[in-house]
C-alpha cells in the first residue's frame, strides 16, 4: 500500500515512525520545502520523489498534514484522484466541507493529543473512514460517524474547553504564586483532579504561554465558526491570551 504525504512536519514524521510495516510504503517530496522539512524527511524511512504530483501518482492513500491555511489549496492540487484523501490539519468543519467538495474520497481526520505522545488517538468521520481502520494496528483509531465534519467539529469542541480552561489555569496559578502558595495550590487540586495534575497543569501552562499566538488564532476560529453570542468564556479567554 502506498501512502503519499503532503507536508512533512511533526505529524507526518511521527505517523511514519508509528506505522512501520512491510506492506506500507510512504512517499513524499522535497518540492519547494524548507531546510527543516528536508532534514526531517532524510531522517525517515520514506521514498522521496521529485514532485508531489509524482508522489500521489500511485498512492492508495493521500495524507494532507501541512497547515490549516494550506489545507484547501493542497486539496485543490492533489485531491482529484481515486485515492482515499485524509486531511489531518486543524481546520473547522466549514473548511472540511470545502475540501470535501474538491476531493473524491475524502476522510475527515483529527489527531487528539500531541502526535508525539505515547498514544495519539486518530478520530475519523466520513463514508470512507472504514477504509482506514487498518491503521488501528499502529495507533488508536476511532470512527465516529459517516458524516464529514464530525471529526473536525469534535476537535474544535475539545479546543473550546481545553484552551479556555488553560487560560483560567494560568490566572489561578499566578494568583497562587503571588500568595506564596504555589505547591499547596497543586496539592489541593490534585485531591480532586488526580495525582498527575501538577505535571499536566505545568505542561499545559507552558504550552499555552509558548504558543499563545497560535492558540489565540484557534480561539478566534472557534468564535467565527460557532455562534459567538453563546461563548462568553471563550471571548474572555481570547482577550486574556492576547495579553500573554
Ligand atoms: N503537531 C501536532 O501534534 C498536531 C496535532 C493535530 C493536528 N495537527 C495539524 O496537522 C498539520 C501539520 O502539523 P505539524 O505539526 O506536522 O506541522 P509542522 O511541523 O509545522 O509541518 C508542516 C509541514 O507541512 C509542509 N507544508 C506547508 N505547506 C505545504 C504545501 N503547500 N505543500 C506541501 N507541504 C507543505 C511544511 O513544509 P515547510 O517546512 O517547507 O514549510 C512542513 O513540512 C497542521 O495543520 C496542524 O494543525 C498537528
Amino acid at each position: 500500500m502506498n501512502i503519499a504525504l503532503i507536508g512533512f512536519g511533526k505529524v507526518s514524521y511521527n505517523m511514519v515512525k508509528l506505522i512501520q510495516s512491510p506492506n506500507v510504503k510512504f512517499i513524499t517530496s522535497t518540492q519547494d520545502r524548507s531546510k527543516n522539512t528536508i532534514e526531517l524527511i532524510s531522517q525517515s524511512n520514506v521514498e522521496v520523489v521529485e514532485s508531489f504530483n509524482q508522489a500521489i501518482e500511485n498512492a492508495d492513500i493521500i495524507i494532507s498534514a501541512n497547515s490549516p491555511a494550506q489545507a484547501v489549496d493542497v486539496a485543490k492540487k492533489y485531491g482529484n484522484t481515486d485515492a482515499i484523501y485524509l486531511d489531518l490539519n486543524n481546520i473547522s468543519p466549514k473548511t472540511t466541507d470545502e475540501i470535501n467538495a474538491l476531493v473524491n474520497n475524502f476522510v475527515d481526520g483529527a489527531i487528539i493529543g500531541k502526535i508525539d505522545s505515547d498514544n495519539p488517538v486518530l478520530y475519523l468521520s466520513g463514508e470512507n473512514a472504514d477504509k482506514l481502520l487498518f491503521l488501528n494496528e499502529f495507533l488508536n483509531v476511532k470512527i465516529i460517524s459517516d458524516r464529514i465534519g464530525d471529526a473536525s467539529n469534535l476537535k474544535m469542541l475539545r479546543s473550546t474547553y481545553t484552551k479556555s480552561l488553560s487560560v483560567l489555569l494560568i490566572e489561578s496559578y499566578n494568583l497562587a504564586k503571588s500568595s506564596g502558595l504555589e505547591d499547596e495550590f497543586f496539592e489541593v487540586l490534585s485531591l480532586t483532579e488526580g495525582d498527575d495534575f501538577k505535571q499536566k497543569a505545568l505542561s499545559r501552562i507552558n504550552n499555552t504561554l509558548k504558543s499563545s499566538k497560535r492558540k489565540s488564532e484557534e480561539l478566534e476560529e472557534i468564535l467565527q465558526y460557532y455562534d459567538s453570542d453563546e461563548l462568553e468564556m471563550v471571548k474572555t479567554a481570547l482577550n486574556k491570551l492576547k495579553q500573554f
